[in-house]
């Protein structure tokens, strides 16, 4: 059925093609093995477990020891999704790796395309923060619905730990790290689990959470010096981010539920990025949505940026909570700043013969 268009929204807009759709057919996720609590950082900074489980919901976070760098997590995330999908990684057309930490700001992707043996993939890595999934997904219903693509991977990686200030109680309690991928492929329009998407960004509020370039300059020659390479840690006011968050993402959902005819009470699950307990439960309030379908995960793996959507996705999608059919509202939201919305509808795996 085709959905309707309304003129009054402004941005890219999904709406039914006539192309082809995108069918979600297998997930797969990747953790660091080491886990701190919220009473292990306390003996690094002025905290407490009360703090930070009462102000954000979280109560450990991974972080990636020396031999799982972001390459190894994000191919072990690829390869579980391949494996859950029943695919061959020389089926993959293309690899999106959404990340703002990659092992090689050449790219990360193609190290991961290599990891796995998917020789007949182009890859590339995707930035957009905590949005960088949602992002990464729309990117590849694109690529689908054209027609250029019919199977490809979209993985969420960070590694934020490499970009905290350890020393910042303000920032060092939220993030973890963790990867997650799914894998998609192209469908009869009908059946598509892209069922609409919206997107924005306003880098006009950009200073609310940066990962910038730090200032540090090598004389050169003379009067001339040249940038070094090289990043401050992260810098965020929070409570501009938390008003941004629980202001922007109901507004982005109420606008995607309103753009493809969607109820609310038709959704199966609410499936927004972990930052904050306390922007769940007000993006729940504000839809209705009782809590036992608003999935979280914050608990035992804190922000894992763009990782956080697919992580939950799979999380639920393993333990029989996402079951194929399902519908899902998905919004990730962060840096940029950036933000969107999502209307998912799961399938999975194609079931055994
Ligand atoms: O993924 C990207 C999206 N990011 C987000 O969505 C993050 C959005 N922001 C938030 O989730 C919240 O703003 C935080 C969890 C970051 C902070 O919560 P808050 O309720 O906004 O706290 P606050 O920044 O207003 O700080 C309140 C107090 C301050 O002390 P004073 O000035 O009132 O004496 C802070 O210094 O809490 C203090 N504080 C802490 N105390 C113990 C800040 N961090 C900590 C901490 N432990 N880790």
């Amino acid at each position: 059925m085709p959905l309707g268009v309304s003129h009054s929204l402004t941005g890219p807009d999904y709406r039914a093609s006539s192309g082809f759709g995108m069918a979600l057919v297998g997930c797969g996720s990747a953790l660091p093995a080491a886990s701190i609590s919220n009473a292990d950082l306390s003996q690094r900074v002025e905290t407490s477990d009360d703090w930070i489980r009462s102000r954000t919901g979280i109560g450990a976070r991974r972080i990636s020891g020396q031999d799982e760098p972001l390459t190894v997590l994000a191919s072990r995330a690829a390869e579980a999704a391949l494996a859950h999908a029943g695919w061959q990684a020389s089926e993959v057309d293309l690899i999106l790796l959404a990340t703002s930490s990659p092992d090689d700001l050449f790219g990360t992707a193609p190290r991961v395309q290599a990891a796995i043996g998917a020789s007949g993939a182009v890859a590339f890595d995707l930035t957009a923060a905590c949005s960088g999934f949602l992002f990464a997904l729309v990117t590849a219903g694109q690529y689908i619905a054209s027609g250029a693509v019919r199977r490809a991977l979209v993985i969420g990686a960070d590694q934020l730990s490499r970009w905290v200030d350890w020393d910042d109680r303000r920032t060092c309690v939220l993030f973890g790290d963790g990867a997650a991928a799914v894998a998609v492929q192209a469908c009869a329009a009908e059946q598509t689990g892209l069922l609409g998407f919206r997107m924005r960004s306003d880098g006009s509020r950009n200073a609310c959470l940066t990962l910038a370039q730090s200032d540090d300059r090598e004389p050169l020659l003379g009067a001339l010096s040249a940038q070094k390479g090289g990043f401050a840690p992260i810098h965020m006011n929070g409570q501009e981010v938390y008003k941004f968050a629980v202001r922007e993402v109901p507004q982005i959902l109420a606008e995607l539920l309103e753009h493809t005819g969607t109820r609310a009470e038709q959704l199966d699950w609410l499936l927004l990025h972990q930052a904050n307990q306390r922007i769940l439960d007000a993006v729940a309030e504000r839809f209705a949505m009782p809590q036992e379908q608003v999935l979280s995960n914050l608990a035992h793996y804190g922000n894992t940026s763009a990782a956080t959507i697919p992580l939950m996705l799979d999380e639920a999608v393993r333990d029989g909570r996402v079951q194929a059919g399902h519908l899902l509202a998905s919004s990730g939201f962060g840096a940029g700043l950036s933000w969107g919305a999502a209307l998912l509808r799961w399938s999975g795996p194609p079931a055994a013969t």
